[in-house]
């Protein structure tokens, strides 16, 4: 069955080289997951080559604990292996059909890389952008070709959860929107069309509720009372616990998005504010054993 709003699947083209842009926490798992699922190249690449390098290596890492798990053959596992390069020079995407973005959280980092790429490749060759929050319309504004970009937003761990958004932009065209569909499909995602709101939908809701969690603690309540509060919800992940996994600064920067667009609904925490600027990865660390307790520096901020 088609999903709502797609359009007919001949339209899709098809996909032989996949670019990511970016190698960090949610683009080296996309990377492992277009080359499992689509069995095609793909190239990575970032600011330098340390990067790129961790990128590959958390790769070749996941792709032995699945041949460990069983999951995958060792054939299976040396091609995906192979198939999963990095590169600083940005010529390698000269012949990729798709490539996806998730970089900063930044508009304008994101539209500088997007004009970058778009002057090495194809005119044809999709964008697609993996931001959290950000206008897909504004994001493609001033390419050469802002019919070919379309937001595709997974969920952190993209090998796990099975939900992903795509966003329609005003000037995306129909056949870049049917191969964002067929590549979903080869990705074995459950894919919902959005449309092209701040935040989208899952991000809006989960701002507001993490925010409200936040707001109790700006009020006064500790942290761990406002984050075991929520354990009869039987949620996989405490709301801290979860904001960490997710990064504090992306969860910031959706929120700062979402304040602009709705200031009645979305504040966005000084709290939160002060720990990024500390550097603190979130309210808690863990010991060796694994016991997890909140930061003692954090009476400090
Ligand atoms: N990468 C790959 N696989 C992972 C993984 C990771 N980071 N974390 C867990 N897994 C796999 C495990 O290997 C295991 O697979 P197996 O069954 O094949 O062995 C399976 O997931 C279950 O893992 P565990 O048994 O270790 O742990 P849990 O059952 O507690 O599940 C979890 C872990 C899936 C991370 C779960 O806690 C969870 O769903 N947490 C909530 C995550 C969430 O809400 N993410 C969305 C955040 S919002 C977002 O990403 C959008 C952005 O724009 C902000």
């Amino acid at each position: 069955k088609r999903p709502a709003g797609a359009p007919d699947k001949s339209l899709a083209r098809p996909v032989t080289k996949v670019g990511v842009l970016g190698a960090g926490l949610m683009a080296s798992q996309l990377a492992l997951l277009f080359a499992r699922r689509l069995e095609v190249p793909v190239v990575l690449t970032d600011l330098d080559q340390s990067r790129v390098d961790k990128g590959v290596a958390y790769v070749h890492t996941e792709v032995d604990k699945l041949l460990g798990k069983g999951r995958i053959s060792a054939d299976k596992a040396n091609r995906l292996k192979a198939s999963v390069t990095g590169s600083i020079d940005k010529s390698v995407f000269a012949d990729a059909d798709f490539l996806i973005e998730a970089v900063f959280e930044d508009m304008a980092v994101k539209k500088a890389l997007f004009s970058e790429i778009e002057s090495v490749i194809e005119s044809d060759a999709i964008l697609a952008t993996n931001t959290s929050s950000l206008s897909i319309t504004e994001m493609a504004a001033d390419l050469k070709h802002p019919e070919r970009v379309v937001g595709f937003h997974f969920f952190n761990p993209v090998a796990v959860l099975p939900l992903l958004e795509i966003v329609r932009g005003e000037t995306t065209d129909d056949a870049t929107l049917a191969t964002a569909f067929a590549v979903s499909k080869q990705l074995k995602k459950n894919s919902v069309l959005c449309t092209d709101s701040p935040a989208f939908v899952v991000n809006r809701l989960l701002t507001r509720f993490l925010g409200e969690v936040f707001s109790t603690v700006d009020e006064g309540t500790p942290v761990e009372v406002a984050d075991s509060a929520l354990e009869p919800l039987g949620l996989p992940m405490s709301p801290f616990v979860l904001l960490q996994f997710v990064g504090m600064p992306v969860a910031h920067h959706v929120s700062e998005t979402l304040h602009a667009a709705y200031p009645d609904r979305f504040k966005v925490s000084d709290n939160l504010a002060r720990l990024i600027e500390a550097g603190k990865p979130g309210v808690y660390v863990w010991d060796e054993q694994g016991r997890q307790s909140v930061d003692p520096d954090l009476a400090k901020l």
